[in-house]
């Protein structure tokens, strides 16, 4: 039900394009402390644990890029890495006794850059998720995180060996200038050794990230960078507006920026699609399956529904989701804060770490929400009978609004099936953040307020 103070989509069609990035629902910042916390014991005790994604978030970074809101920092000492790791190890231990029997079906290495960590650093992190989590690495799909001037063949070799099948890299752009005008020190020749190792290694999967609306930055420049991005032949490629706060930061007017912005977008989006890529999402791009000889051994694994399956993160900075709670650490962006979260984190007892102390309850109707959200941003688009199985309920009369995507021309719908149009898709962000509830919203512009202040 929409109350008279929620955005019309038609109004939030005006504005910007590019908001923030709508990757999952309920959004980080509208966490808060749980008082008191939950015991995980009990939490778990009620969910399916046959289908979960184990995520490990490792917060260290070579450098701060100008536009990143990850959560993680480029101050780091060795001795401080080192306690963080002991700490995620300490978390897996009571986090595995609290959940109990589980079967992990996914595994992701985040941050950050994990390949910031040392090969030794690397490989126990890889031994809590085995021995103290219990994933069998070999034989479910994993992904890693990397930039380009942390990865060498050794810390490659041993991802690979464990198991993992998929790298992501951090490139954003292929021209130099583009990508230290928003302080990030790579060079193209780095990030060519580092793809060329990644193919040698034998990832079955790479994928490759982009940003578009960087200073500088020009549609054929972006165009370029695609093409040089597409040598490599890489299954995916994350193509990603640039977000960043203040936009005056540019040296652009903002109107001037979004339509730089929606015009990579098209073209981008056109050009990867004439070389055989498929758009998955606004942001995302897989090379056509048939067109792909090189599947992945582990792609016969269990599916991992990410709308409905749980997730088990671990270090600070992960997030954990369950049916009726997300939950995680707090989170920051500025580096003394995410410091202290940090240090707070290591030095956390052990038995604190049976319990969620941050984090959002999500009722019947949130979670409906989620799912749409969730459904609806992606290519496969909104599924309505799995909406009623998993629900029992309709997803037009749980929430009529979704009938306005229709009128606007933003989705199409089939027999069963509500899926969003090419207009639909690039206004992704738009539609994610209007199918917000009111208690989110609210709770994410409070948070705004606090972190700015
Ligand atoms: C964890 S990083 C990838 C690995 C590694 N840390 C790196 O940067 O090379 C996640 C990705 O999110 C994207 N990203 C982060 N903040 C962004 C922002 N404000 N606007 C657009 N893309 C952003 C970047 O493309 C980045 O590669
Ligand atoms: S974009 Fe990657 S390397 Fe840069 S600060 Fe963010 S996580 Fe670190």
């Amino acid at each position: 039900m929409r109350t008279s103070t929620h955005p019309q989509l038609r109004e939030l069609l005006q504005e910007s394009p590019y908001q923030a990035y709508v990757y999952s629902y309920p959004h980080k910042t509208s966490y808060r402390a749980l008082i008191p916390p939950i015991a995980l014991r009990e939490l778990w005790l009620k969910e399916n644990r046959q289908s979960i994604f184990l995520y490990i978030h490792i917060p260290f970074c070579e450098m701060r890029c100008g536009f990143c809101n990850l959560f993680t920092t480029a101050k780091t000492t060795e001795d401080f890495v080192n306690a963080y790791i002991n700490a995620v190890g300490r978390q897996a231990q009571r986090v595995k006794a609290a959940i109990g029997e589980t079967t992990f079906v996914r595994f992701a290495l985040g941050g950050g850059t994990p390949t910031q960590l040392p090969i030794a650093g690397l490989e126990a992190i890889l031994d809590i998720a085995e021995e103290k989590m219990g994933a069998k690495l070999s034989e479910i799909p994993g992904s890693v995180e990397v930039s380009p001037a942390t990865v060498d063949r050794d810390k490659l070799h041993l991802l690979r060996d464990r198991g993992l099948d998929r790298v992501s890299i951090g490139v954003q752009s292929f021209i130099d200038s583009e990508v230290l005008a928003v302080q990030r020190s790579q060079r193209v020749y780095q990030v060519e050794t580092a793809l060329t190792l990644m193919r040698e290694v034998g990832f079955p999967t790479i994928n490759i990230d982009l940003i578009y609306g960087l200073p500088g930055q020009t549609v054929d420049s972006w165009l370029q960078s695609i093409r040089v991005a597409l040598q490599f032949q890489p299954e995916e490629i994350y193509l990603y507006p640039l977000y960043v706060r203040p936009l005056t930061g540019m040296g652009k007017s903002s109107q001037e920026w979004d339509d730089i912005r929606l015009e990579c977008y098209r073209e981008g989006r056109s050009f990867l699609i004439s070389q055989g890529y498929t758009q998955v999402s606004m942001r995302m791009f897989q090379i056509t399956a048939d067109r792909d000889s090189r599947s992945s051994p582990n792609q016969a694994g269990p599916i991992y529904c990410c709308q409905a399956d749980g997730m088990v993160g671990l270090g600070c900075g992960a997030r954990s989701y369950t049916s009726s709670l997300h939950y995680s650490y707090e989170y920051a962006v500025e580096d003394q804060q995410v410091r202290q979260i940090l240090k707070d984190f290591i030095n956390t007892p052990a038995q604190s770490f049976d319990y969620a102390h941050y984090g959002f309850q999500l009722d019947a109707q949130e979670s409906r929400r989620r799912y749409i959200l969730l459904s609806l941003l992606a290519q496969e688009g909104l599924n309505l009978v799995d909406y009623h199985c998993h629900f029992t309920t309709e997803a037009f009369l749980d929430f009529p609004e979704l009938s306005e995507l229709l009128q606007l021309g933003l989705a199409d719908r089939d027999n069963q099936t509500l899926h969003l149009t090419e207009m639909g898709m690039e206004r992704s962000d738009n539609i994610g953040s209007w199918l917000f509830s009111e208690q989110v919203r609210q709770l994410m512009q409070t948070y705004q307020m606090h972190s700015l202040s």
